[in-house]
């Protein structure tokens, strides 16, 4: 019996819903992961059943300020309170764009959409609009359907298609030679910063490459933003975008994403049709006016920094006490723990879930502003039978170079 039936014997409905559940349970969760969840609190979560577990994945990342921060979620329920789905837009829609052209500058005209994937379709949209042309080169991940995915890699495909996205895998090499023979084909370079590999230098270059060749320069800050800065990583380095694509962060856990950027990018929407029947919502838009209030007020970036740092440090120190052949890959606000030997990744991430930790297994750490050098602590205490029962004779120091390289080739990222 699998994980799956078991917990489906226990809890009513479950024999209707399908084992994949839209993927949820398989997006980056080590097989021990409980599925299903009574309710969650500051940096706990409580899985049905009853076992309290403090929690690093925070939603894969949108939840900045950690569960259910109660002045977000009042104003979520009192927005809802007056109208959830009100004829027209409420009024926290144009609040939250006004907020937004102060928090990250270059969003300075800015439209809302429900997840991360969305906000990117509809930036892709208007720039194919307002260029009048049809190809995306287009690197890392933003989502998982077609409208937002690469067809294969850009010198592969590129000569074939009319429109369609490409994935020139961050080498600026072959972004050059593409946008040099096609570059008056192309609409939009998109670019999903990964701040762990790669900083300033290769988004000025980006940008520059893109522009060079009249096509529109966007950053996909789904991941990065409210986290290595509220813009996320081209705030981070100072470099200028087109558009800019947010969603995680931006409400502290409710479905919001946004779009935004030069307004005459932005209103290329009079000539085209976008639209979704949930966009205006109210619910999400007062959740997102509070968190970005509370987001300027208590900058909670530099929490998750000052005790990401921490969290990175006391992994670092345990894996090297324990001879587990594993290190973290920083920026300090989206920690990764990488291990040379892949078997080792795999019963850390399960022994974790087992001493009551939760861990993202595929993607960076998501510390939040309610984490505590004391949680730290506590992690580290609940973690050292797992790492003790890791540990290996020492292995040549060359390991965490090959580490590294595998971890960025499974981001996407052509290196070598
Ligand atoms: C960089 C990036 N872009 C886009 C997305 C897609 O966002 P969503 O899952 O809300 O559609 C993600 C999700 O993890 C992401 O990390």
């Amino acid at each position: 019996m699998d994980d799956w039936q078991r917990t489906a014997q226990e809890i009513e409905g479950l024999e209707h819903v399908p084992r994949g559940v839209i993927a949820y349970m398989r997006a980056g969760h080590a097989s021990a992961y409980p599925p299903i969840f009574e309710s969650a609190s500051g940096v706990y979560a409580t899985a049905v059943g009853g076992r309290r577990y403090l929690d690093w994945v925070m939603g894969k990342g949108p939840l900045t300020f950690g569960h259910a921060r109660e002045e977000i979620d009042r104003a979520a329920f009192e927005a809802a309170r007056r109208g959830q789905l009100r004829p027209g837009l409420s009024p926290d829609y144009g609040a939250v764009a006004a907020q937004l052209a102060r928090l990250v500058p270059p969003m300075r005209s800015s439209a809302f959409a429900k997840n991360g994937s969305d906000a990117v379709a509809i930036a892709l949209r208007l720039a194919r609009v307002f260029t009048g042309r049809g190809w995306v080169l287009s690197s890392g991940y933003h989502g998982w359907d077609e409208r937002v995915s690469p067809s294969g890699a850009v010198d592969a495909i590129l000569p074939a298609r009319e429109a369609g996205v490409a994935d020139f895998g961050y080498d600026l090499e072959r972004l050059a030679a593409v946008l040099a023979a096609d570059g008056d084909r192309v609409a939009a370079v998109l670019v999903s910063p990964e701040p762990a590999f790669l900083g300033a230098p290769f988004l000025e270059e980006v940008a520059s490459l893109a522009r060079g060749a009249g096509a529109l320069f966007c950053v996909d800050e789904v991941r990065c933003g409210f986290r290595v800065a509220p813009g996320g990583a081209h705030a981070l380095f100072g470099v200028e975008p087109d558009l800019v694509c947010l969603s995680k962060g931006l409400t502290n856990g409710y479905p919001l994403a946004a779009v935004g950027g030069r307004e005459d990018v932005m209103a290329s929407s009079r000539d085209t049709f976008i639209f979704g029947t949930y966009y205006g919502e109210a619910a999400s838009l007062a959740a997102a006016r509070v968190c970005l209030a509370l987001t300027e007020a208590e900058r909670p970036h530099e929490a998750i920094a000052a005790v990401g740092a921490r969290l990175s440090e006391a992994m670092d120190a345990a894996f090297a006490e324990h001879g587990v052949h594993a290190h973290v890959l920083g920026p300090p606000s989206m920690p990764t723990f990488l291990f040379a030997e892949p078997e080792d990744e795999a019963r850390f991430f399960a022994g974790a879930v087992d001493a009551g930790v939760l861990f993202f297994q595929d993607d960076a750490q998501c510390p939040s502003a309610a984490h505590e050098v004391a949680h730290v602590d506590e992690t580290l205490r609940a973690l050292g039978p797992v790492l003790a029962g890791l540990g290996r004779p020492a292995r040549p120091a060359s390991a965490s170079g090959e580490t590294i390289d595998r971890y960025a080739r499974r981001r996407g990222i052509l290196r070598g």
